[in-house]
């Protein structure tokens, strides 16, 4: 059976924008989109067309490749000293010359939507509350949860450990008590430690998951998005292959792509004085 992020990120969206009004929530999001790459470009536009949507402000400030990372640095810092602004996004990458993680931890953890920051990934880590959870990792536990998934002693393997998703999925898994592998470049017999598990996480960006599940409840989320050599969109999982043998499965696209952009409208009508 399919995982319909898109079905469940639409019922979320009308929610928030419901409760937007209801509870006259002032919210406004500012994404910094710096350069040219035009995968973030469309991010970033879709990212301001669903906070318009549900009644959230939104503002995107460009910058040029060339900016420096002290001007960069001078702009979050205005927007954290700025009450109307109430999210600060950061789109990520950054061209080469800027520090990342600098500029990452100038954001003000209250107004740090993405949960990037070392005191929001750190209370995390540490078992507290967040004060936001990263958008993809809380997207797919929402869809998890959507169908009745069980977590609590799982088996969960998630591949890849980027700061972005692996490490947060693997870490709010853990809170809900699955038992939680990572897997990376490094793992050996991937293959084996695939079929076996219970749900599979995989964000990777290259088609790892291509061999049948064992157990037949197993899930598979598949996190990557890309272009195959026919510029086919495609993810990390042979859905083809795949499918037949699990009980629950995300497409590309239409899975985990909405619930990211719900999740994170989610955290963007979240408001911290
Ligand atoms: N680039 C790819 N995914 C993300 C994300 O979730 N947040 C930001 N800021 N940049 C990204």
């Amino acid at each position: 059976m399919i995982l319909d992020g898109k079905a469940l990120s639409e019922k979320i969206l009308e929610h928030l924008k419901n409760k937007i009004q209801e509870l006259n929530i002032k919210a406004h999001l500012v994404v910094i989109l710096v350069g040219n790459d035009p995968s973030s470009r469309i991010y970033v536009k879709n990212k301001k067309k669903a906070a318009e949507r549900i009644g959230i402000k939104s503002t995107i400030i460009e910058m040029s490749s060339t900016v420096s990372e002290n001007e960069l640095l001078q702009k979050i810092d205005e927007l954290n000293e700025d009450s109307n602004v109430t999210g600060i996004l950061v789109q990520l990458p950054l061209p080469e010359h800027i520090n990342k993680n600098k500029v990452v931890q100038a954001i003000s953890p209250k107004k740090d939507v993405d949960g990037f920051t070392p005191e929001n990934v750190g209370k995390l880590a540490i078992g507290l509350e967040p004060y936001f959870y990263p958008a993809t990792p809380q997207g797919i536990i929402m869809l998890l949860d959507e169908y009745n998934i069980p977590l609590e002693g799982a088996d969960a393997l998630v591949i890849g450990r980027s700061n972005i998703v692996g490490r947060p999925m693997a870490q709010m898994l853990l809170k809900r008590n699955a038992t939680v592998t990572m897997a990376h470049s490094y793992t050996k017999n991937l293959e084996d430690k695939i079929k076996t598990a219970d749900i599979v996480i995989s964000a990777v960006g290259k088609k790892v998951v291509r061999c049948k599940m064992v157990n037949r409840n197993s899930v598979v989320i598949d996190v990557g998005i890309f272009r195959d050599s026919s510029g086919k969109l495609t993810g990390d999982v042979d859905f083809d292959l795949v499918s037949p043998s699990v009980k629950y499965i995300t497409p590309v696209p239409g899975g985990v792509g909405p619930m990211t952009i719900a999740s994170l409208m989610y955290n963007a009508s979240k408001v911290y004085h």
